[in-house]
């Protein structure tokens, strides 16, 4: 029986094959660190960091290499912002939508004084800009949004939220987990001062690397998180205050600078447009094939507007447990099954504590997988 992937919320899977190549590549003929020796190996791993910068301000729009500081991946990133942002005493807003990933440092952080709130979404999971704005406090020091969610694939307007936190002056800033290579994204006309993104998702890359892209003024301001060894002003105890360095403290994931490089050099090639618009075609098809599929209940928008493609499903009267592992068995469809680090989300949507069948779409996914998919759900739920 074929295989048929559709956890790429969790993970992209297979890669572009350059990915795993230029991985290898390094391992076995490069091998040198970066921002460390000045011999011709680690040269050239410096360039493709540097490429990799590049590569990444391009796509979201951003012209400052400097201020893409790569991170060990999304959660670190988060982590990164939100403990180098928020002092005892400040306030946060997020989403009722929120992974894991921001909501347990926030709550680990307001054992420590900082106070944050979740601003309601309706029952499909999209924002209420108006409650956002009406929440926003003069203590208020950042707000941070889930772009689009992990389990009901709803895309928040991050313009109008940008624009509202630009006209109070609040930092406003994204957890891209779901977005980043599904959506162009504009890193300056969503306001943004902060955008955090995992390499490997819809980025396309290896796991263990991402991206905390930072506006110049809002980096000044932010407090390291991790410190140590740069590799640079080896002459000081002190965290040195240039960018990237000030964020990138200790040896980097290089096997993983490589493959990400190299994933993004193909989806540069494809390009982000293209993604999204497959990505359309696929949404269009599930949700018309799933309204001839009696007794299993879509949570999150009806229409392939306003979200990716990710679809959260429950089978009434079963065990969704048990529907994700027949999906396997029987039909070789590989989902993922429960409330995916996300309890917030799944209150929001009234599925908690009961959890969705999700199935998440990607740049590999064909029409014909698709088409699978749906007679295997159809037959999950009938029988
Ligand atoms: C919306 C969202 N935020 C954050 C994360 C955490 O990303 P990672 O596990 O890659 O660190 C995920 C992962 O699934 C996610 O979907």
């Amino acid at each position: 029986m074929r295989t048929i992937y559709l956890d790429h919320a969790a993970t992209s899977f297979p890669k572009p094959p350059a990915v795993g190549k230029r991985m290898q590549e390094y391992v076995e003929t490069v091998g040198a660190t970066v921002n460390r020796s000045s011999y011709g190996a680690a040269q050239e791993a410096g360039m493709v960091a540097l490429r990799l910068r590049q590569r990444l301000g391009a796509l979201f729009s951003f012209p400052d290499p400097a201020h893409v500081v790569l991170t060990p991946g999304n959660t670190w990133g988060l982590n990164m912002l939100l403990h180098g942002a928020l002092r005892p005493g400040d306030h946060c807003l997020v989403s009722a939508m929120e992974h894991n990933a921001v909501m347990r440092p926030l709550q680990q952080m307001s054992q420590h004084g900082v106070r944050f709130e979740r601003v309601p979404c309706d029952a499909e999971g999209c924002l209420d800009l108006r409650a956002l704005e009406r929440m926003l406090r003069p203590d208020t020091r950042l707000v941070l949004l889930c772009h689009a969610s992990n389990v009901s694939g709803t895309v928040q307007d991050a313009e109008r939220a940008g624009q509202v936190c630009a006209a109070h002056g609040v930092p406003f800033a994204l957890d891209a987990a779901q977005t980043a290579g599904h959506l162009p994204i504009d890193f300056g006309r969503l306001g943004l001062a902060a955008l955090s993104v995992p390499g490997h998702k819809g980025l396309m890359g290896p796991q263990g690397i991402g991206a905390l892209i930072l506006r110049p003024d809002f980096a000044a301001a932010l407090e390291p998180f991790v410190s140590g060894g740069t590799g640079s002003a080896s002459d000081s105890e002190e965290q040195p205050s240039y960018m990237p360095d000030r964020f990138e403290s200790g040896t980097p994931n290089v096997p993983g600078i490589y493959g990400w490089e190299a994933a993004l050099e193909y989806l540069q090639g494809v390009t982000v447009e293209t993604v999204a618009a497959h990505d359309r075609v696929l949404a269009e098809q599930f949700l018309d094939g799933l309204q001839r599929v009696p007794g299993v209940v879509l949570y999150g928008p009806r229409t392939a507007a306003g979200r990716v493609g990710v679809f959260s499903l429950d089978f009434p009267g079963k065990d969704n447990a048990e529907a994700a592992y027949r999906l396997e068995c029987e039909y070789g469809i590989l989902t993922r099954c429960g409330l995916h680090c996300a309890p917030s989300a799944h209150k929001t949507l009234g599925t908690f504590p009961r959890g969705s069948v999700r199935l998440s779409f990607g740049w590999f996914t064909t029409e014909e997988e698709v088409g699978r998919a749906l007679e295997a759900i159809a037959a999950v739920s009938a029988g």
